[in-house]
């Protein structure tokens, strides 16, 4: 099972109404639609969309008694066109995120996420998809990898690390989970490896970001939100990481924006007028209790923002 994470946190900052239209863009393992859909009268509907095809099977067979409840496999990223299919643009009461990768994912040595397990280097969310992590390790030159190690994992041995990538793979393949940990864990002096924390932690973060487009698929449903939406609807995620936390938050405090025009002129022509509240002024964290009971939860940040305009 996939412990959710602050599950009542975003599921009570998101749900107002009973009979309201929700969207889960992470169904995951299905703990947060499930304590959304138990709220919901016969009016009510939720859909709930996962790019991973495992968690679409699990979610379909999760939920094969509800009616009020639609699974898609998609990627949140196509959220606009959904909601457009479905004729409800402007009019949905809810959206819940919780980025990143479920225990299922990681748990499964075959997906490649995790640097504990032999594995293929994969990583793909979304198994349809051609592109692997492999591809990265094996094909990309030494400067484009050290780029996707410190863009997306901010690694400060990134430079290290991806010359003995590409010097390791010199006449033969990078296969394995396995061997890219140990190249790692060699790349990085013994004296910066932290006490409980693997050394090829922000690497294997800085490939799954590139793999998956992970941070341009936020990008993309954060500038969707606004028109999906309807007035007193509400939109809450859950990042893991700064790099997701921080796209939500100036997200959130872009849309939150008043009049933009220059202190000096003498009245507003710009006219703008905030979009969102922002309900969460600090980001919410797990307690010590849910760290104490899944530290994986350790990193997480909720943020829950309320269409106003
Ligand atoms: C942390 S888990 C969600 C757990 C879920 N909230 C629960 O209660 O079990 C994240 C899920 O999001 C999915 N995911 C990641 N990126 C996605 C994307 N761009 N579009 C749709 N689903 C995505 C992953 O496949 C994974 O199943």
């Amino acid at each position: 099972m996939h412990t959710p994470v602050m599950l009542l946190e975003l599921v009570d900052g998101v749900f107002t109404d009973p009979d309201g239209i929700y969207i889960d863009c992470t169904g995951g393992g299905g703990s947060h639609s499930f304590e959304l859909s138990k709220r919901l009268s016969d009016k009510g509907s939720l859909i709930i969309l996962d790019k991973d095809l495992d968690a679409v099977d699990r979610l379909r067979d999760r939920f094969k008694d509800c009616k009020n409840v639609k699974i898609i496999h998609s990627s949140f990223a196509d959220i606009l066109q959904i909601v457009e299919e479905d004729n409800i643009l402007g009019n949905v009461t809810g959206i819940i995120a919780d980025f990143g990768t479920s225990s299922y994912q990681l748990k499964d040595s075959e997906r490649g996420f995790s640097f504990r397990l032999e594995g293929d280097i994969d990583m793909r969310m979304d198994r349809t998809q051609e592109f692997r992590a492999s591809d990265v390790v094996n094909s990309y030159d030494e400067h484009e990898i050290f780029k996707i190690i410190i863009k997306y994992g901010e690694e400060k041995f990134a430079r290290s690390i991806a010359r003995n990538i590409v010097k390791y793979r010199e006449g033969k393949r990078l296969d394995t989970t396995l061997e890219l940990s140990q190249i790692i864990a060699n790349s990085i002096p013994k004296k910066f490896h932290k006490y409980g924390i693997s050394p090829s932690t922000k690497t294997f973060q800085a490939l799954r970001i590139y793999v998956n487009r992970e941070l341009e698929d936020i990008e993309t449903l954060l500038s969707s939100v606004s028109s999906i939406l309807k007035i007193s609807g509400r939109f809450g995620a859950i990042s893991f990481h700064s790099l997701e936390d921080r796209i939500v938050k100036k997200s959130f405090i872009e849309y939150a924006k008043n009049c933009t025009c220059p202190p000096l002129l003498p009245m507003c022509i710009c006219n703008r007028v905030p979009e969102f509240k922002i309900l969460t002024r600090k980001a919410v964290v797990p307690s010590i209790l849910e760290v104490t009971v899944n530290p994986l939860s350790r990193s997480a940040k909720l943020r829950v923002a309320e269409k106003i305009n």
